[in-house]
């Protein structure tokens, strides 16, 4: 582990390389350890990763899994969209569990607010797409990032000085115009209570984030960035218009915090083992319905924020090589090897034949059990392949394997 932390240095950005739920969120618990501060950078309540607190399974969708880790600050930056009744429930969360958050807490004042009509909206959006759904959360992200981006939305230093006045004149203006654009009605008074309610308890953790990192990198303090979703729902670089509304790259994550590009030391690449996508858009690599559902039971593959079954299938050698040139990352953590231990064999896409269809190489299974293996030479030789070919074909070595959903189920190379 030493060997590592050496390699990712002091500001280490944790980004997926598919289609988000690669299982970040155990890399992180790990890695949290031994950085001083944790951030997140972008997107909103649409991620979702489940923790277990006090003994029972909770799901947070705001607040970055590093944040358990008693006594560390947590950083939310501007590119987030950040919808306050869910925070507010996340806090108090882990307040019954005797996780006190609120003090350590630091909330760009720049990140946009999203309203229960954001949500609506983004509901109302999917229903006329008709067919072609994107197949959203419905978490309200694309029309407040709508909203951002055309410079008619509410940053979270509102809270700072909010005035019932001038909020409920923006409120009831938006009204006017979302009821006659999507059919939806504001609450106005019900939003501005949730605003109110909001105000009383954050006001006094809304910052300057990129001074404050600044002032954590100049005091010497290591940084974790946290990044949600993954490449290829980059708004961007991702597989438009089947994607999420921000930035989730390394280098959106970079931007979504205001670090500057030569702050970062590292990154690492999480990619599963195989591949799974939620919601709409191509998937090359979509396996058939018995070997999807295979990788389903086995990977318990259900959304965290939504409970949709996700589509199961195959790795993807070309969307690595692509996520690892959009990164540029140090190191992958392959992820959930385990789910494989069935196979017979294992088909990995090496590129596409001139049908447009997955040109697979057939790798050979390993009919054993690599479940809970914590070290390289515990692996059977055939999985221990499987990972090289991974490190051959692009480039980039696998420091990391998930083998089980345990914290020590990992091996570190
Ligand atoms: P939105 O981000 O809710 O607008 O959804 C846009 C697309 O991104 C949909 O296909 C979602 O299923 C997908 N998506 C958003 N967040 C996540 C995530 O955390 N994991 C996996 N897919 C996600």
């Amino acid at each position: 582990m030493d060997k590592l932390l050496k390699k990712l240095g002091p500001v280490c950005a944790v980004i997926g390389a598919q289609w988000g739920d690669e299982g970040k969120g155990k890399v992180i618990d790990i890695l949290a350890e031994h950085y001083d501060v944790v951030a997140r950078a972008c997107g909103g309540a649409n991620a979702g990763h489940t923790i277990v607190v006090g003994g029972k399974k909770h799901v947070f969708h705001l607040l970055p899994a590093g944040c358990l880790h008693d006594g560390k600050p947590v950083v939310l930056g501007a590119g987030m969209v950040i919808h306050l009744p869910t925070l507010l429930q996340e806090i108090d969360t882990l307040k019954r569990a005797g996780i006190h958050i609120v003090e350590r807490l630091h909330l760009s004042g720049s990140a946009h607010i999203v309203f229960d009509f954001h949500k609506e909206i983004d509901a109302a959006m999917e229903e006329r797409r008709g067919a072609g759904k994107i197949g959203t959360t419905k978490r309200g992200i694309g029309p407040a990032y709508m909203d951002k981006a055309a410079r008619d939305g509410l940053r979270l230093s509102v809270l700072q000085r909010l005035d019932a006045t001038a909020t409920k004149e923006w409120l009831q203006a938006k009204a006017a115009v979302v009821q006659a654009m999507y059919g939806v009605r504001i609450d106005v008074d019900a939003e501005w209570q949730q605003l109110h309610m909001a105000a009383s308890l954050l006001r006094n953790r809304i910052v300057d984030a990129p001074q404050l990192l600044a002032a954590f990198r100049t005091s010497g303090r290591s940084i974790l960035v946290e990044g949600a979703q993954a490449t290829l729902l980059d708004i961007d670089h991702g597989t438009y218009p089947f994607v999420t509304s921000s930035s989730t790259t390394v280098a959106g994550a970079l931007q979504g915090l205001g670090l500057p590009p030569n702050a970062l030391t590292g990154s690492i690449g999480v990619a599963k083992a195989y591949c799974t996508r939620v919601g709409s858009g191509e998937f090359l690599t979509e396996a058939d319905i018995a070997a999807a559902d295979r990788l389903r039971e086995r990977g318990g593959e259900y959304g965290a924020t939504t409970g949709r079954p996700r589509r199961c299938g195959w790795l993807d050698i070309a969307d690595l090589r692509y996520a690892a040139m959009l990164n540029g990352f140090t190191c992958w953590n392959i992820t959930k090897l385990d789910v494989l231990d069935t196979q017979e064999t294992i088909p990995v896409a090496m590129g596409k034949n001139s049908d447009g269809k997955p040109a697979y190489d057939h790798l050979a299974g390993w009919n054993s059990t690599t479940f809970r293996a914590q070290s390289w030479k515990a692996l059977p030789a055939q999985a221990q392949q499987y990972i090289e070919c991974i490190e051959r074909q692009t480039a980039i070595p696998v420091r990391l394997i998930g083998t089980g959903p345990d914290r020590q189920d990992m091996i570190v190379r």
